[in-house]
């Protein structure tokens, strides 16, 4: 039972997520060529999407992965940021690719991407699956994006609320009324 009954509209279905991690995957390779790739999968939103995409990835690659937590509030997040789970790899010099769920107020990878930088990465690229531009708080933009999103909080192929919903194999649109009650 995986609360479908809690979804209003099917934003992308599984067909689409998967074209859309070989679309990522293939300008990657292209853009790596003749480099190696240190991924690092934001947890646990990006979980799903991070082991798609890295199979559509023809380089050499090492994966790595971070949790951060935001002291937000149901659908927001805060710019008050703190990492839970760091890194287990070194990253000075490395070519680090990070793998997000969704960049909504940008919070979250502006903080991310000065902590990494600040370790002495060589690069710092930001792929995310959606992007939703419209809530933007942070000057940041992602160099990969798999789909732009309107302002509407979605669910689904890692993307929670409540830790719920992950497990659900398309993006779908929560019902409002989940949440605001
Ligand atoms: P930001 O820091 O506001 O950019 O938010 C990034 C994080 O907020 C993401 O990693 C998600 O965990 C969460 N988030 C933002 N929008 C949504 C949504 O529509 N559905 C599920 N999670 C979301
Ligand atoms: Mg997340």
């Amino acid at each position: 039972m995986r609360m479908d009954k809690d979804i209003c509209k099917v934003m992308f279905n599984e067909v689409e997520l998967q074209g859309v991690c070989k679309r990522l995957g293939e300008q990657i390779t292209k853009d790596y060529e003749g480099k190696d790739v240190l991924i690092v999968g934001i947890l646990n939103g990006a979980i799903v999407f991070v082991t798609d995409l890295m199979r559509q990835i023809d380089r050499q690659i090492n994966i790595d992965f971070m949790s951060v937590s935001s002291y937000g509030s149901g659908t927001t997040s805060s710019g008050n940021i703190h990492v839970a789970k760091d890194l287990n790899s070194d990253i000075a010099g490395r070519n680090v690719l990070i793998v997000e769920d969704i960049l909504d107020s940008g919070n979250t990878l502006m903080f991310l991407k000065n902590y990494l930088m600040a370790k002495g990465a060589a690069s710092i690229t930001i792929v995310t699956l959606l992007d939703k531009p419209s809530r933007r708080e942070k000057a940041i933009t992602a160099d990969y994006i798999g789909f732009v999103v309107p302002d509407e909080f979605v669910v689904g192929y890692g993307l929670d609320y409540a830790q719920q919903y992950r497990n659900m194999p398309y993006i779908g649109v929560l019902k409002p009324e989940v949440y605001s009650k």
